[in-house]
């Protein structure tokens, strides 16, 4: 392995931590929205921090676009020559999954709201354009769809901290350093 390929690209590193913060942080609100407030005795407290949520959360569907014409066509480093083929494995399995998460989530998303007669805006400065009408039909399906996904996400990611810390403090590889370093 050469130095080069030891390091993601700072474009990559970048994408990386945007796009976690933003999941994150989109995740946090949903979850405070959806299981802490009612529109019955919160109104339209309930209603703003939805709309937070949508506005915040929307630019994934962009940068996950850039972040996947990226990883094919700049090379990564590869994973430790101490991980057993199980894990590599089990660790890109992991990564397919966390792209995943990362077009479904926000689509099912803009769908649920979409479906609901709701808008899809993007940091408060333009909306999606609408890709399906009012449905209560498709309304029913991609609710529990987006809930449902974004708590596999939620686990996902988890378990994506959990492997980078262990890689770092008690593997002591490369692994993290390859998501925070160059080499300059
Ligand atoms: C980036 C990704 C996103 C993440 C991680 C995310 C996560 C979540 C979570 C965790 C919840 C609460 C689930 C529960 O009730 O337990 C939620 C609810 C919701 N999400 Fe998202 N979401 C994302 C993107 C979007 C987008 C793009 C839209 C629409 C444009 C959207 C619309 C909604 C709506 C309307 C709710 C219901 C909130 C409520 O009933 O209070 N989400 N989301």
């Amino acid at each position: 392995m050469n130095n080069q390929s030891q390091y993601y690209t700072r474009t990559a590193q970048w994408l990386h931590w945007v796009m976690a913060i933003i999941f994150i942080g989109a995740w946090l609100i949903g979850f405070f929205s959806g299981n802490f407030l009612s529109y019955e005795t919160d109104g339209s407290f309930k209603g703003n921090v939805i709309t937070l949520h949508k506005n915040i959360a929307t630019p994934i569907i962009f940068l996950i676009v850039i972040r996947i014409f990226w990883r094919y066509t700049h090379p990564t480093p590869e994973l430790p020559a101490t991980m057993s083929p199980l894990m590599k494995k089990l660790a890109h399995l992991g990564h397919l999954g966390l792209y995943f998460m990362l077009l479904a989530v926000p689509i099912t998303g803009c769908l649920y709201s979409w479906s609901a007669g709701h808008p899809a805006p993007v940091l408060y400065l333009f909306e999606i354009p609408r890709l399906v009408q009012d449905n209560p039909d498709l309304n029913a399906i991609v609710k529990p769809l987006h809930i449902y996904l974004s708590w596999a996400a939620g686990l996902l990611i988890v378990g994506h901290v959990l492997a980078a810390l262990k890689h770092h403090f008690v593997d002591k590889d490369n692994v993290l350093k390859s998501m925070t370093r160059q080499n300059d």
